[in-house]
């Protein structure tokens, strides 16, 4: 290879690659139009519209009660919205059972954990990874008593698969023990860890670090990017703490009262009046 060719390599490995290993930033995958959700009098979001990128962290922020989790419900199909409708890659529904949005790759976490206490780590993963089982034991079994070779094959492969996950967040001790007995910032990461098992595009947090004392959410934040640079997942995140917004994503939608009063870098919605005042300015 000659020097020229050589240095233009390089050129182009330095521009690709920042310092954090992120990937490039791409097309619109998901998008949010005129989204209103009442509940009786209760109007929980009224026409809120963004969208989100390819491989962007995107940050949903707001005071308690501003609509941010009643925003992720509509897109996983949780709650259907009373107008508007979401695009992804291209397909645009009013409303999709649960099911077909994980099918088609979206994810999420819940702000109050949804695992199984008394289950272990290692099994609660595996949970996550159900929608990706095609062979249930007990149906091939039925089926061909002499095939529960295959069936066992898909297994260890699916083992293997949580495994990998467990090393990735760091938890291999604790990879037997029941959920309930480990401490909330572990607890939360084991929710992470079966939201991965589905091999996402599309990852939906809803507050991951509520709760978290500032070792773990420095934890947290840094495998939140390291799922993005690693696997070039897609994030959709709600979170309280500004610095860590701030640190870790691309662009901020920012809701009030179920209104959309800023959407931009976190530079830019820093610095809008109407987020100060209705969000920065509070304790929160
Ligand atoms: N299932 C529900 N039934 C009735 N009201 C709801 C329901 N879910 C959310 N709400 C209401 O919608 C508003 C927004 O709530 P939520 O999306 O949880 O806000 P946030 O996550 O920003 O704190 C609140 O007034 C809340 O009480
Ligand atoms: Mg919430």
């Amino acid at each position: 290879m000659n020097a020229a060719v050589e240095a233009v390599g390089a050129l182009q490995a330095a521009a690709e690659g920042d310092n954090s290993g992120r990937r490039a930033i791409g097309e619109v995958v998901l998008e949010v139009k005129n989204i209103s959700l009442r509940f009786g009098g209760v109007k929980a979001l009224t026409d809120i519209s963004f969208d989100v990128r390819e491989h962007e962290v995107r940050a949903i922020i707001g005071p308690n009660g501003a609509g941010k989790s009643s925003m992720l419900n509509c897109i996983n199909g949780v709650y259907t919205p009373q107008e508007g409708s979401i695009t992804f890659r291209g397909q645009t529904f009013g409303h999709m059972n649960r099911r077909q949005v994980a099918e088609m790759g979206v994810a999420r976490t819940f702000q109050n954990l949804a695992l199984f206490k008394g289950m272990s780590v290692l099994d609660n993963i595996m949970t996550g990874r159900n929608l990706r089982m095609k062979t249930n034991l007990f149906q091939q079994a039925l089926r061909n008593p002499w095939g529960w070779g295959a069936a066992e094959r898909e297994e260890v492969q699916h083992r293997e698969f949580v495994e990998r996950i467990i090393d990735f967040l760091e938890i291999q001790p604790y990879r037997k023990t029941p959920v309930g007995r480990l401490p909330y910032g572990l607890q939360k990461r084991v929710d992470l860890g079966r939201a991965l098992a589905l091999e996402p595009q599309v990852l939906l947090l809803d507050e991951p670090m509520a709760g978290m004392n500032v070792e773990e959410k420095q934890d947290m934040s840094r495998f939140i990017l390291d799922v993005n640079a690693e696997y070039g997942t897609t994030i959709v995140l709600i979170e309280h703490d500004m610095g860590v917004v701030m640190d870790i994503s691309d662009r901020v939608v920012v809701l009030d009262y179920g209104k959309k009063i800023g959407d931009g870098t976190p530079d830019e919605v820093r610095r809008n009046p109407e987020v100060i005042s209705a969000y920065l300015g509070t304790s929160h």
